[in-house]
């Protein structure tokens, strides 16, 4: 695999071009939005600029990086020569749909067509292609540059040999691959998104503060963040589309998302993204102030 095509450049999708490039891929970066693609190559150059200040990389490696990324404002130019695809738009059933039907009369035959979804099935997504074997899960966590692990997800129908390229490649990006079947929530999110909504729960019923109870998770068990906090981060909407997926997935109450959570997310209070979750966020990230809603 030579020539990969990123679809969404986004959060999610600029780190994803930014390591392929780096790794010396040819990448198409497409998005409907100039704006976000002016915007991508700009987090990317700045993100090399780091990788320079800590000696990590050169100013020709930089250069080099940035030369290997194509843009594009239609999938249809964007999508010549691609031997992979990485979808990375919105996180919508609909629009990502539409986006693989797209893909699937666009892209030679050969091509593997996966996507960064976090929760959607990708054996749903496989199914409106005419090639599901090709189709697959690849799940790149957050901040893409520095997180090591890409959560590879084997949809119903995908084969062992395409399954065998993507954990390959996955490597040679310099990272990790864990493989996983196709389940609500694969095994990050299934694991991940009960743990917070069982802090959001603790909080709800009074057993804590929002402090106390992330402190306890950070402490007593080496998480890096407490689980409210990491919340606000991904974003309250997505917790609860999330656990949606989960509780429609499997029937089971145990994933049903806490009324508390609910209310947040209706208010607009959606964690850093709107200013205000757990925490206030007004005043940037670096320091934790909690929210006037949870001050004790
Ligand atoms: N943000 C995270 O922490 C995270 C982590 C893992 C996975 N994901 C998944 O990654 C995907 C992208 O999330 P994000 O946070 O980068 O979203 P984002 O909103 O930051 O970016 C999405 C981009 O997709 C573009 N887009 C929308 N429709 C398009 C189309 N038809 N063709 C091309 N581009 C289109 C938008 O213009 C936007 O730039 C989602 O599926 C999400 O679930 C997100």
């Amino acid at each position: 695999m030579k020539n990969i095509a990123v679809i969404g450049s986004g959060t999610m999708g600029n780190g994803i071009a930014h390591v392929f490039a780096q790794s010396g891929y040819k990448v198409s970066l497409i998005d409907i939005s100039q704006v976000a693609l002016d915007k991508a190559i700009a987090t990317i150059g700045k993100n090399l600029d780091r990788l320079i200040s800590k000696e990590k990389i050169t100013e020709e490696n930089k250069t080099a990086t940035l030369n290997n990324i194509a843009t594009f404002t239609s999938i249809q130019d964007g999508l010549k020569n691609a031997d992979l695809v990485v979808e990375a738009a919105t996180e919508n059933v609909d629009l990502k749909l539409k986006i693989f039907k797209d893909l699937d009369t666009a892209c030679p035959s050969h091509t593997v067509l996966a996507t960064n979804t976090s929760s959607i099935s990708i054996t749903k997504i496989a199914a409106v292609t005419s090639r599901p074997d090709k189709v697959i899960g690849m799940h790149f966590m957050n901040p893409v540059p520095i997180m090591k692990l890409i959560e590879v997800i084997r949809g119903y129908n995908t084969t062992d040999e395409v399954t065998a390229q993507i954990m390959e490649l996955s490597k040679k990006l310099g990272k990790v691959p864990v493989e996983v079947n196709d389940y609500p929530g694969f095994v990050a999110n299934r694991i991940l998104m009960p743990m917070i909504n069982e802090a959001i729960y603790s909080l709800y019923e009074g057993v804590a503060g929002v402090e106390e109870i992330d402190t306890v998770m950070k402490l007593g068990m080496a998480h890096p963040m407490g689980p409210l906090q990491l919340a606000d981060f991904i974003g309250l909407d997505v917790c609860l589309s999330i656990l949606h997926v989960l509780y429609d997935g499997f029937g089971n109450p145990k994933y049903a998302p806490c009324p508390l959570l609910v209310n947040m997310v209706t208010a607009g209070h959606k964690g850093v993204k709107s200013g205000n979750g757990f925490y206030s966020w007004g005043h940037g990230t670096k320091d934790l102030i909690v929210s006037e809603q949870f001050k004790k």
